[in-house]
């Protein structure tokens, strides 16, 4: 790594820690019409920076500072809010960093510090309500239109565990929203579901073979499906204040296991071992075809290398732990088998697909990609479109300097067809030290996009999106 290297590595991740809201006035190309509706982005984006500098936080570290990109008619305007939980406001009342970091200790210790939230992952809509999430947190929820931060909510008294995820799956066609939890002591993962009113269905507890940092699952029609990677979370080490990264270990001899159960309430999970070790942070999409199960995922085959990585990530170290490839798995559970697959030696994070088939087959799917000569490990270069029939990946490419983000797909209407719609997706561009949002014609990937829209502030890249249609 070089020191232009290292300095792009910070720069994607630096905060900028501005609330505003404007009507966007930079476009080029234009918006397409068909386009109604806001676009929620997080990432982590710390206000009040610890003594030792952003840089000394942890890649998951920081404050979640929430993204609207509404589109109406031809037109977009932005709003930006951060989360405002209590150990945020305490933090902002005494103007020093004083209430944690998964790296570090406070600059200085306060009385009755709040419960640590930086719920600075992903921004899910659901129901008519907005949830910000981090994994390590309850769901923090803000209001859609203004992003006024409405506080956590503990699934009406039914959470079970110390945690959610970020990443719940919403089944389009039952407008449930499923949603786990992990914890580093027993029992190790909670599975729950809220209905589109907002109620509790389901809140259920399962142990695992080793408890593990689980970042994402996957649901098929009738199956939930638990990745548990080659990475072993020991709550000693954050017991007696050591850091995160003291807590996570990896291990190349201890194969991944996938649980699986029925969606039923009260079903027994079924624990398979997969043919190698590995961590996924994101599967893209799990369906049901000829009785197996077939889930596709970002695989890192190096669990150690990947934690070394996150961990060093923004003081510019070498970060090539931080590479995932695509992968197939194929559970058969007559025979209670695994086979995986690798679908590409290009590396890739970041997968999406049309999330009204969240759940069921798709063809389509859609992932920041870096060829190895890229040399900037985490970062993309490229969205690429993948065919799951087989047939030839699409890429479109930014120019040098430029990174995307995570690309989300919105259908063209409610009922389009699959692939029928646009890509929004992030561009950092570290030539201008400025951002943009790219709308991408998804059929035509490969083309000039329709619209590109620069922002008044630049935003850290950040990890996770999602589209609320008007
Ligand atoms: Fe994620």
């Amino acid at each position: 790594m070089n020191q232009q290297q290292n300095d792009l590595l910070a720069s994607v991740t630096r905060p900028n820690p501005v609330e505003t809201e404007y009507n966007f006035s930079r476009i080029e190309g234009e918006i397409p019409r068909e386009l109604n509706g806001t676009l929620y982005r997080n990432g982590p984006n710390q206000k009040t920076e610890p003594a030792a500098g952003y840089s000394a936080m942890h890649l998951f570290d920081g404050d979640a500072l929430i993204h609207a990109i509404t589109f109406d008619d031809g037109k977009a305007r932005y709003r930006g809010r951060y989360a405002q939980t209590d150990s945020f406001k305490r933090e902002q009342e005494e103007g020093e960093f004083v209430t944690g970091s998964l790296n570090f200790a406070p600059d200085r210790a306060i009385e009755n510090p709040p419960p640590f939230v930086a719920p600075n992952t992903n921004i899910v809509p659901h129901g008519g309500r907005l949830f910000a999430l981090v994994e390590n947190a309850p769901p923090f929820e803000m209001d859609p239109k203004t992003l006024d931060s409405k506080g956590l909510w503990d699934y009406d008294g039914k959470m079970l565990g110390m945690s959610t995820t970020a990443h719940p799956k919403i089944d389009q066609k039952t407008g449930q929203m499923w949603i786990h939890g992990y914890q580093p002591i027993e029992p190790y993962i909670q599975l729950y579901v809220v209905e589109l009113d907002g109620s509790v269905s389901l809140a259920e507890s399962h142990d695992a073979p080793w408890p593990s940092m689980m970042h994402d699952f996957a649901i098929t029609e009738n199956y939930v499906i638990f990745p548990l990677g080659s990475i072993h979370f020991d709550l000693a080490p954050m017991l007696t204040g050591g850091r995160f990264s003291d807590a996570i270990s990896g291990h190349a001899d201890r194969n991944m296991m996938f649980g699986i159960r029925k969606r039923e309430a009260g079903s027994e999970i079924k624990w398979i071992e997969g043919p190698s070790s590995g961590y996924m942070f994101h599967p893209s999409n799990a369906y049901e075809e000829d009785g197996k199960i077939f889930m596709d995922a970002c695989t890192y085959e190096d669990p150690q290398a990947l934690i070394n990585s996150l961990d060093i990530i923004r003081s510019g170290g070498d970060p090539r732990g931080f590479i995932a490839h695509p992968y197939l798995y194929e559970f058969d559970l007559a025979s209670d088998t695994c086979k995986e697959s690798k679908l590409s030696d290009i590396s890739a994070e970041f997968p999406r697909i049309d999330d009204r088939l969240i759940g069921y087959k798709n063809r389509w799917g859609y992932a920041g990609t870096a060829e190895p000569s890229d040399d900037a490990a985490g970062l993309f270069r490229r969205i690429t479109k993948y065919d799951r029939t087989g047939g030839p990946s699409v890429n479109r490419e930014v120019v040098e300097g430029q990174w995307v983000g995570e690309p989300v797909f919105v259908p063209r209407t409610p009922d389009a067809e699959e692939d029928d719609g646009f890509i929004l997706n992030l561009v950092h561009d570290t030539n201008k030290d400025e951002t943009a949002i790219d709308v991408l014609d998804a059929r035509a990937i490969d083309s000039a996009p329709l619209a590109r829209l620069w922002l008044e502030e630049r935003i850290p890249l950040g990890f996770h999106g999602n589209w609320l249609q008007a």
